[in-house]
């Protein structure tokens, strides 16, 4: 076992059940490209400032570049007695150019170190969820385009309302998922501020040029606060909360098309690439991606109420708490990304149903509130209307029959106004194109609709 770099202090050698309990470098270690990045600006800008020679720094750069090379391998020690990425890292380096390589901790901290790997790990992160929700807009776009005519039931209470169009339904999701790659956005313009040179907590007593290593990094700005660098993790938090309204909205998308690939409804056929069968029932073809969706869901929530929690009740600034930061961000990071992955190869496979669709969507009066627009346009207050409506309807289930089938006479009975140009309003096509309101479900607005979202897509 080698010795650990803050062994000075100690008489004794560390348990090695503590060894493990407190290690962290089985889940830190995938940040050692951004750790050795940090590092290598850290001692250019350390040369640059007269703290280390260039000649120091320079054996520092390359022995860095290759550890970085030598991990690429699988060649660098990570067991637990190396505690933590940072640690295994110089540990290797002082292995490798001796005493020199101590030379580049100066006027940092881990505390500092791994706050700036963290927020160069979800700046990759970010970029790469923003471009794969792009990704599930302009699918969804395209199933919208694709069958622009489509007509289903819209549903409140999972009951039939009004017919609307399908892809003023998928449009519904994409509108929700421009909102989420917003919300990465933001929350990678708060990520992207540069905290390395806050050292422990208090800032360095060296003459360093904190701004020169943002720059080197890609960082606009630096930390104005050097307790508030290396403490909060609301970056992290932002990024799960963020994540668990993604998976909210997946998991809603994910939940109809369960739903709607079902025999009642059948509306959709997924694709078998993207179901599964069963062990017993020869039949079976059972619609486990979009499953997994929705309940992967729930690990995303648990790693938002992790961060929250962990982070409550700690003093400024920082505390061995906040090692437990990572795995519920990786976790997150890792389920959004892999889910956003499939999701965007499983949609473009999807097969509506459009007869089950259209069918369905003329059932159940879903055009009793075009019968009562049209008292309304007639005179007839709303509130009344409906009343009269609702007992026409009421009439129409005793009789087992369609608005449709009544007779002109029949109508008549329950409000004079009724002629027989109402009809022509019943017919859910002509029902779908009448609301021109912003925002509805006419064929007008939603292709409009579609060309909007897809400039909001080119545009970010
Ligand atoms: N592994 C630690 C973490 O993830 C790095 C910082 C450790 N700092 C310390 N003073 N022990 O938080």
């Amino acid at each position: 076992m080698s010795e650990k770099l803050w062994q000075g202090r100690f008489d004794q050698p560390t348990d090695k059940m503590v060894e493990e309990y407190t290690a962290s470098i089985h889940f830190d270690s995938r940040l050692y490209r951004y750790d050795i990045e940090g590092s290598i600006a850290h001692c250019r800008m350390l040369a640059d400032c007269g703290i280390i020679s260039h000649d120091e720094a320079s054996q520092i750069v390359q022995a860095l570049g290759e550890i970085r090379r030598e991990t690429e391998r699988g060649e660098l020690n990570l067991d637990p007695s190396q505690e933590d990425i940072h640690m295994a890292v110089e540990q290797r380096l002082m292995q490798k150019i001796g005493e020199v390589g101590g030379k580049l901790h100066t006027a940092r901290s881990r505390n500092d170190q791994i706050a700036l790997d963290t927020r160069l790990y979800m700046r990759d992160v970010l970029l790469q969820c923003r471009r794969l929700l792009l990704d599930v807009i302009t699918g969804l776009t395209d199933l919208a385009e694709k069958n622009l005519h489509v007509i289903l039931p819209g549903f409140t209470h999972l009951q039939h309302a009004q017919p609307v169009l399908l892809a003023h339904h998928l449009l519904a999701y994409c509108e929700m998922f421009l909102r989420d790659e917003e919300r990465m956005a933001q929350c990678f313009n708060r990520t992207n501020v540069m905290p390395l040179g806050s050292a422990a907590l208090a800032g360095t007593t060296f003459p360093i040029d904190m701004e020169r290593t943002a720059r080197q990094l890609g960082f606009p700005r630096v930390i104005r606060n050097s307790m508030d660098a290396v403490s909060d993790r609301d970056y992290l938090i932002e990024f799960c909360a963020a994540g668990a309204l993604a998976m909210m909205h997946i998991s809603r998308l994910s939940e109809e098309l369960v739903l709607w690939s079902s025999p009642e409804f059948d509306f959709v056929e997924i694709s078998d690439a993207f179901c599964t069968g069963s062990s017993i029932m020869p039949q079976k073809k059972n619609p486990d991606v979009p499953e997994l969706m929705r309940g992967k869901t729930g690990r995303i929530y648990g790693n938002l109420m992790a961060l929250l929690t962990l982070t409550k009740g700690l003093p400024l600034t920082y505390n061995r708490d906040l090692q437990e930061d990572k795995e519920p961000a990786f976790d997150t990071a890792d389920t959004l990304l892999s889910t956003l992955a499939v999701l965007n190869k499983m949609l473009p496979a999807l097969q509506f149903h459009e007869e089950k669709m259209v069918q369905a969507a003329a059932q159940s009066f879903a055009l009793a509130t075009d019968v009562a627009d049209y008292l309304v346009l007639k005179g007839v207050p709303f509130r009344k209307a409906h009343h009269v409506v609702g007992q026409l309807v009421s009439h129409c289930i005793r009789e087992g029959k369609d608005l449709s089938d009544c007779t002109l006479d029949e109508l008549k009975k329950f409000h004079k106004a009724l002629e027989e140009d109402i009809f022509s309003i019943l017919d859910i096509r002509s029902a779908v194109d009448r609301r021109r309101s912003l925002g509805g479900t006419s064929t007008e607005r939603v292709r409009e609709a579609l060309e909007a979202t897809r400039a909001d897509v080119e545009s970010r």
